[in-house]
């Protein structure tokens, strides 16, 4: 397999989020490495994945999991070394595969030499990399983001003995991109990796970067226009590689980071994720009708990234305080469930480890526009652990077989960087890739049909969304439309069977069954009439 040749070959990719820590330990301390990660890359071809999206590898103190970068030029020790980054990279360009990594602009380590020696000189030119204050008054209209932990985005600094700004931990301090030198160092990072090999970056929480009086401090036109310059630099240097773009906002304000076309590539669809959920449990799809609603068209060239779960809590920022209420009754009972604004599960647990459910979760997100990315263990059903502190609960070991440590590592238990999961019904007994790949009816085979149906089919892309509105409103029933082809995607949501009777004039001719791989036994008088079993779907394919 060679690499695509498309320059916009992320409209039409599966992604794959990899935790490398959690992924494969090749070298038996407890941690998962990126030579692990190399060993397994026929597990992603076998999966048929198009790119993956490294978490991040650089030196930290682990005060927030490496989101938290002491040095920008480096890999953390137990990941291993850069030049094992270029061979993980070359070795997947050679499957076909595509790494992008987390990049993390709005802040450092406060153990980043920048802050050190900042913080301790006011005349160094360090000092000014940072955002300083003699008081906390400023930037009021910021709300904060880790809300179960601090109650102020200003702390306190014995050595500057003056206040610094952070966004995130109070270990996080954000970095002052007023100051030129600041910008310059980020196009020198993504260089380095760039000439690496990499094929892109997950910007992490770029609405933060810049800060005005009297504003809330995100999506500044100020961040929107460093933005481009980083994005103008790629296009120049190295046109195949893609920014994605972490903006927890609505669609509306996503679309500006995808400005004309000449910011990012990508955006996740933060509020599509938590309306999946929603419309299961509601058995009903207006709430997914609603935010697909208020999802305006983007730039030809751009894509939206859509997702289920990733390595955070399941965030409920982009849902009304009374939903968020409601989904945390319905999906978070118990307190220990609950983090922020949002829960800290894993899907298979969410969907209370229902098979049909969780792959019609899959299934309406791999049909609904966007490119889709796969949080590493959700395709085999792994359980989480509510015990471990943080969001550490849904980034326990993976779970590749039922011998030592579920395979993830033959070092001794104890040493693990976190337990793996031992409860039924989700300890590696019940969970894990091995068993998975030999039985028909896992999940992980399903996740393999889901990817390889919707592999090269541009509809899936580029296809046009209309729901029929028609539809009882317990099915998720909607069309995509591209050139002279027509897919309707018909989803129960709920749990007991349901009728279909509506007419479809654009259609023509016979349909086919995508998942079944034949044509619809009845032949097509213009009418679409059927019964869906509880939470079956199903793929049509017409000619218009
Ligand atoms: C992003 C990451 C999250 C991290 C935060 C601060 O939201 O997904 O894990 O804690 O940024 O860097």
């Amino acid at each position: 397999m060679t690499l695509s040749q498309d320059k916009l070959w992320y409209k039409l990719a599966t992604f794959y989020q990899v935790n490398v820590r959690a992924f494969f330990d090749s070298n038996c301390d407890g941690h998962g490495d990126l030579a692990g990660v190399t060993q397994k890359l026929d597990y992603f071809s076998n999966l048929g994945v198009d790119c993956l999206w490294l978490m991040p590898l650089y030196p930290s103190p682990l005060k927030d999991d490496g989101y938290d970068i002491s040095d920008f030029y480096n890999i953390q020790e137990v990941f291993g070394t850069v030049e094992d980054l270029r061979i993980l990279i070359n070795e997947a360009h050679a499957r076909g595969i595509r790494i992008i990594m987390d990049l993390v602009m709005n802040h450092t380590s406060d153990q980043h030499p920048w802050f050190q020696i900042g913080r301790a000189d006011k005349n160094s030119p360090y000092y000014d990399y940072y955002v300083w204050s003699d008081t906390t008054e400023r930037y009021q209209d910021a709300r904060i983001i880790f809300l179960d932990t601090l109650d102020s985005n200003w702390s306190w600094d014995d050595v500057a003995q003056q206040y610094y700004w952070h966004r995130f931990y109070a270990s996080q301090p954000d970095l002052n991109y007023d100051n030129p030198a600041v910008r310059q160092e980020m196009q020198d990072i993504m260089k380095f990796w760039l000439d690496l090999g990499i094929d892109g970056f997950r910007a992490d929480a770029v609405p933060y970067l810049f800060e005005r009086e009297g504003t809330n401090c995100e999506n500044l036109p100020e961040t929107h226009q460093f933005l481009r310059s980083l994005r103008s630099f790629i296009d120049h240097n190295y046109p195949h590689a893609i920014l994605l773009a972490e903006a927890n906002q609505w669609p509306k304000d996503v679309l500006a980071y995808f400005h004309e076309g000449d910011e990012f590539h990508m955006g996740f669809h933060f509020p599509l994720m938590p309306r999946i959920f929603m419309s299961l449990k509601q058995e009903d799809r207006s709430s997914l009708v609603w935010i697909m609603d208020q999802t305006p068209p983007i730039p030809d060239d751009c894509q939206w990234c859509t997702f289920l779960r990733n390595h955070d809590e399941l965030t409920l920022e982009m849902v009304t305080p009374e939903e968020r209420q409601w989904m945390w009754e319905q999906y978070a009972p118990d307190p220990r469930m609950r983090l922020n604004l949002g829960i800290r599960r894993r899907l298979a647990p969410l969907l209370d480890n229902d098979p049909q459910k969780i792959r019609l979760a899959f299934a309406l997100l791999f049909a609904l526009p966007g490119s889709p990315i796969i949080y590493n263990g959700d395709e085999i059903g792994m359980g989480d652990n509510i015990w471990l502190f943080d969001r550490n609960g849904v980034r326990t070991p993976m779970q590749w077989d039922t011998s030592l440590n579920a395979g993830f590592s033959t070092a001794d238990p104890q040493d693990l960087y976190a337990p793996v999961i031992s409860e039924a019904p989700y300890s590696p007994a019940f969970v894990n890739v091995k068993d998975e790949l030999e039985d028909p009816q896992s999940l992980l085979l399903f996740m393999r049909r889901l990817v390889e149906i919707r592999k090269g089919k541009p509809i899936f892309s580029y296809g046009q969304l209309d729901w029929l509105r028609q539809v009882n409103p317990a099915i998720a029933a909607f069309t995509r439309s591209y050139g002279n082809e027509m897919i309707v995607v018909l989803n129960n949501l709920s749990a007991t069977s349901q009728k279909i009777d509506v007419p479809l004039k654009q259609a023509n001719g016979q349909a086919y069954d995508l998942w079944a791989q034949q044509n619809w036994p009845v032949p097509f008088d213009g009418n679409l009439r059927l019964s869906l079993e509880p939470h079956q779907f199903l793929w049509l394919k017409f000619q218009t």
